[in-house]
């Protein structure tokens, strides 16, 4: 049985936690999309660990990772992070597996996206410099280098060749930069190749074959609905696909072998980098959120930009997504606010929208229809059982269940595994 966990805002829902609270019963944790631009965090007995690569199932022992060919692997970053967890005593070569599909990222990849985003000018994307769209703009030209193509080492000196040829005129001609050789690539990058060898696998039919024999495998999205590719507030977006769609796509698996699809939303709604967003805060409710929700990226340390719950955005979410149940993480973070509000429509040009509009121009000038709840003032992180929750936390829950049409099966009210609700 697969099931796939998806972010339903603009990503760092708290799908970390979530993943990890529900590996324990799985067999198999597998990345689809994105790359080190994910920040996942865990946090078990009070240690934090933050992943970018690994899938956040690593912590229990007994479970197989695996990183699948839509995800874009910088061997950099992600052996990085390998070492920082084995120094920590957490075995992961011997249970990560790498589609051997996946493309790689380079170190060409992550100067390009930081110059190129320098160069948008007033257009920027604020992207997390880490290469992502670079990456998949060289596999989408049909210029990219794949895990596969890496371990041979004429392939990689031949591919890289034509990769750096396009990039390297750019660099002297038009960013006056300093060109790479191929060479100094090659030199920088072979002490990764034995590593990565002995964690290559023919990941599609891995997984295929573990479906078969009854393994239950959960699909870890990266970032959120928001940030899609094809359905995020393009261009502000990142440059995958992370909707639920993409775990078919990104591992190698048939749509009809994912049978629960599992939505995580915060409480209210945060961004980082650039992008319209109507429910942020410009003002010290916005900056309660922040404080009182630690809300600084878990990969760059950039401040979060933070706003009210919006359910236009959610509604769209549980329907691209086929949410069958949503979480709800940070309720935690809410309590002592007088009135909460809840996006429900937004206006513009005089016209009411309910669905979420692909038009920019909307996004970016409407006025936002709210609805009003009341609050409650107790601390809520140390209660584990739905009816012990303040009566407005419970109404707040159930009004958004009741406007999104899905279910909130778990509340989530720490950063910590066993912080949360299970209703
Ligand atoms: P992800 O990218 O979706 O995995 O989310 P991040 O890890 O980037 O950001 C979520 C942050 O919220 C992390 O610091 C988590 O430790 C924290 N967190 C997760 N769930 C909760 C919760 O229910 N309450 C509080 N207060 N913090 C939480
Ligand atoms: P997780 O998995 C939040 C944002 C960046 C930028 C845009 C494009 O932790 O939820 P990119 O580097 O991907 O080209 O940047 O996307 N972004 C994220 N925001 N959470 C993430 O991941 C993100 N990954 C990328 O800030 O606005
Ligand atoms: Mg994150």
């Amino acid at each position: 049985m697969v099931t796939v966990v998806v972010g339903t805002q603009w990503g760092d829902e708290g799908k970390g936690k979530i993943i990890d609270y529900l590996a324990g019963g799985m067999d198999i944790i597998a990345r689809y999309q994105g790359g080190g631009n994910a920040g996942h965090t865990v946090v078990l007995e009070d240690k934090k660990y933050i992943f970018h690569l690994v899938p956040s199932g690593i912590l229990y022992p007994d479970k197989i990772c695996v990183i699948g060919n839509g995800v874009v692997v910088d061997p950099v970053s992600l052996f990085e992070e390998i070492d920082g967890l084995e120094k920590n005593g957490i075995s992961v070569e011997d249970r990560l597996f790498i589609a051997e599909n996946a493309h790689m990222t380079l170190p060409y990849h992550k100067i390009l996206d930081q110059i190129e985003d320098r160069f948008r000018g007033k257009g920027a994307l604020g992207t997390t410099g880490r290469g992502i769209g670079t990456t998949y703009a060289d596999k989408f030209n049909r210029i990219g280098i794949r895990v596969v193509d890496f371990l041979e080492e004429d392939v990689f000196m031949e591919k890289l060749k034509i990769a750096l040829e396009l990039k390297n005129y750019l660099f002297r001609e038009y960013y006056k930069e300093e060109m790479l050789s191929p060479e100094r690539i090659y030199e920088e990058t072979k002490i990764y190749r034995g590593r990565i060898k002995k964690m290559v696998r023919d990941v599609h039919r891995y997984l295929n074959e573990e479906i078969e024999d009854g393994k239950d495998i959960l699909a870890e999205g990266a970032q959120g609905t928001f940030l899609d590719i094809d359905f995020g507030t393009y261009p502000y977006v990142t440059a995958s696909n992370c909707i639920a769609g993409g775990a078919c796509t990104g591992l190698g698996i048939s749509p009809k072998k994912i049978s629960r699809i599992i939505g995580v939303a915060k409480s209210y709604t945060t961004r980082v980098g650039m992008g319209p967003f109507p429910t942020e805060l410009n003002n010290s409710e916005g900056d309660f959120l922040r404080k009182a929700g630690g809300e600084y990226g878990a990969t760059t340390g950039r401040p979060r930009r933070c706003g009210w719950f919006d359910a236009v955005l959610t509604r769209f979410a549980a329907s691209v997504n086929g949410l069958d149940e949503l979480v709800m993480t940070k309720l935690d973070v809410l309590t002592g606010i007088e009135k909460i509000k809840i996006a429900v429509a937004y206006e513009f040009d005089g016209r009411r929208y309910k669905e979420y509009p692909f038009n920019t121009k909307v996004f970016l000038h409407c006025d936002i229809v709210y609805e009003e709840m009341d609050g409650w003032s107790e601390d809520i992180s140390a209660i584990r059982s739905y009816s012990k929750l303040p009566v407005n936390a419970r109404r707040y829950i159930e009004r958004i269940e009741e406007i999104l049409n899905v279910s909130i099966r778990m509340v989530s009210v720490g950063s910590s595994r066993e912080q949360i609700i299970v209703r």
